[in-house]
């Protein structure tokens, strides 16, 4: 009954929350008002920056973080797993509500920024991309009603068989640091058929296989995969520059930098070989590239100084990907604009 009692008190203290404070929804993360244990939904109780997994895993006999999700009895009608809501991503939002303007949904438009591109929750099963043959789209089996995509298809709530540790780009809170994590990442997101041990082109692969090069007849943009060589750039190692107005490049994170947005033409030593990889150029929207083409000019560099897009000059101002975002296909650069980054034609 422990459990159960937990999540009441979490959505009774989330509504006292709305209520007193509607931009913080059912988010909470310093000690100032209604909730002092943290155990509730962290499930530990003095979480901090460097325990971000959350509920999520480090399970141990002594750890009670099963229950800030299973109610062993009474949960509602017509749910499942013994959850607190009736569908998985119910279950998420009792804690990850982004209406108030965190988190990862709901963000644009607490802002009134208009979603232009979503991977939307719980409804639809189509995936754009999905047929390798034909590079059509393809209808996928996901595990949210009527086999629609939801959130556990491509995190794992429990942190198992996850993905090695990224750089991410989101500033979590008023006192978050670079943070390394798995971000729960499935190592075979739902529809894959190959386990990736990294966050990368062949992650995205796993669902969209029409849009990885070489995966069938088709042309598309060269992408570095497992298709493309045997030894493909990801996400915490990309080729980029070593700074600001310089062509010099360096590998490292794509992760909370611009520096990977870029590629020098010509290419440099460490390009060679390479392709760029869906994420530098499907990412949050920000600038690079524009001042002086394939580099990155003082005014373009990754800067984020305040939480969940409320400065509006912050660069990339959003890190909701790849949730939602303000750029038709989550492209960090729209037209041209896109492809000066790395090409200048004679
Ligand atoms: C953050 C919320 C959360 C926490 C904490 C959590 N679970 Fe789950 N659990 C889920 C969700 C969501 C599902 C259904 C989706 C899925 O299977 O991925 C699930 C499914 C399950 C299942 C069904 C089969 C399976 O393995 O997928 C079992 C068993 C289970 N959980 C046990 C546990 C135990 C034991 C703990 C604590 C060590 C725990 N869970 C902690 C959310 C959670
Ligand atoms: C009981 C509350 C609760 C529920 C329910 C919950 N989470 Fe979390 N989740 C947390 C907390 C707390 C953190 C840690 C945040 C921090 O410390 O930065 C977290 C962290 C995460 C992270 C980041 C992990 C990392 O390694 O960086 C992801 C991704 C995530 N949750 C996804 C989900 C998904 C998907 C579901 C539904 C299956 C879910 N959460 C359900 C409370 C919850
Ligand atoms: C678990 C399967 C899955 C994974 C993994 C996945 N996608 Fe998707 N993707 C989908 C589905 C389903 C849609 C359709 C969503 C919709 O219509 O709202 C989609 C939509 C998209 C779209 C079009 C969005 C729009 O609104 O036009 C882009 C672009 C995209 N995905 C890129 C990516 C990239 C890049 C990655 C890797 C970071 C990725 N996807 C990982 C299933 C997946
Ligand atoms: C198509 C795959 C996909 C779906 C569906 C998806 N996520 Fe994610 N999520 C990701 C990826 C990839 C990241 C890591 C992004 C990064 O750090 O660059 C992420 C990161 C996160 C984070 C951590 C953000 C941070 O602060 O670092 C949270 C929390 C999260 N997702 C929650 C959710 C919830 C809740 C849902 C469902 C309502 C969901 N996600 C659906 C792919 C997905
Ligand atoms: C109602 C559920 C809930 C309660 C209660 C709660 N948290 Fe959180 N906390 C979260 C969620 C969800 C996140 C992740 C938010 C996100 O990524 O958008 C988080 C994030 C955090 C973070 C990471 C953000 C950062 O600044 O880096 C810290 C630290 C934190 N919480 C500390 C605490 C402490 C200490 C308490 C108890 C005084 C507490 N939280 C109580 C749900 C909760
Ligand atoms: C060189 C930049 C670039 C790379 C690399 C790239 N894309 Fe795209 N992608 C685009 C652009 C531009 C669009 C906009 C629509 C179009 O031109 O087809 C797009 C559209 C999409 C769409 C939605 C529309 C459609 O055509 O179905 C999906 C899904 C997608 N990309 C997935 C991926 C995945 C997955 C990867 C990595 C395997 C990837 N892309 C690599 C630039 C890129
Ligand atoms: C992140 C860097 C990057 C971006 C952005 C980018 N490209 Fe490329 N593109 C490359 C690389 C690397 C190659 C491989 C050949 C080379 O080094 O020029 C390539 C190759 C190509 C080719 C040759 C394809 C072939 O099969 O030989 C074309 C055409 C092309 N890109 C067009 C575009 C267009 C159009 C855009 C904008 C929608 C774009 N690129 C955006 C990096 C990029």
């Amino acid at each position: 009954m422990r459990g159960s009692t937990r999540v009441g008190t979490a959505l009774m203290v989330a509504l006292l929350l709305t209520c007193a404070s509607p931009a913080f929804g059912y988010y909470y993360e310093s000690t100032t008002t209604v909730i002092t244990d943290c155990t509730v939904c962290h499930g530990i109780a003095s979480p901090t920056t460097a325990t971000p997994t959350g509920p999520h895993g480090g399970y141990t006999a002594t750890t009670d973080k099963c229950a800030s999700c299973h109610q062993v009895h009474a949960g509602p009608s017509g749910g499942v797993m013994l959850l607190p809501a009736a569908t998985v991503k119910g279950t998420c939002q009792t804690c990850h509500d982004g209406t108030g303007g965190h988190g990862v949904y709901g963000v644009l438009a607490a802002r009134s920024v208009v979603v232009t591109a979503s991977h939307s929750i719980e409804t639809t099963a189509m995936v754009p991309g999905g047929d390798a043959t034909t590079g059509g789209s393809k209808l996928g089996v996901f595990s949210g009603e009527g086999n629609t995509l939801t959130c556990s298809d491509c995190h794992s709530p429990h942190a198992s068989n996850v993905v090695e540790p990224f750089t991410g780009d989101r500033a979590r809170g008023s006192t978050s640091v670079t943070i390394q994590t798995n971000r729960l990442l499935k190592r075979l997101p739902t529809t894959a058929t190959t386990p990736t041990a990294v966050y990368g082109s062949d992650w995205c692969g796993g669902c969209h296989e029409g849009r990885l090069s070489g995966s069938g007849p088709l042309a598309n943009h060269p992408v570095d995969s497992t298709l493309s060589t045997t030894t493909p750039f990801f996400y915490e190692k990309i080729a980029k520059v070593t700074g600001t107005l310089t062509s010099v490049t360096t590998t490292g994170t794509l992760g909370r930098n611009n520096f990977g947005y870029v590629m020098p033409d010509p290419r440099t030593t460490d390009q060679s070989g390479h392709y760029p990889i869906c994420q530098q150029c499907h990412e949050d929207a920000r600038n690079v590239g524009d001042v002086s083409p394939q580099q990155v000019a003082p005014s373009e560099v990754f800067s984020i100084t305040a939480t969940d897009g409320v400065s509006a000059s912050d660069n990339p101002r959003f890190q909701t990907f790849p949730h939602e975002s303000q750029n038709p296909y989550f492209l960090a650069e729209t037209y041209d604009d896109l492809c000066l980054n790395c090409h200048m034609p004679d």
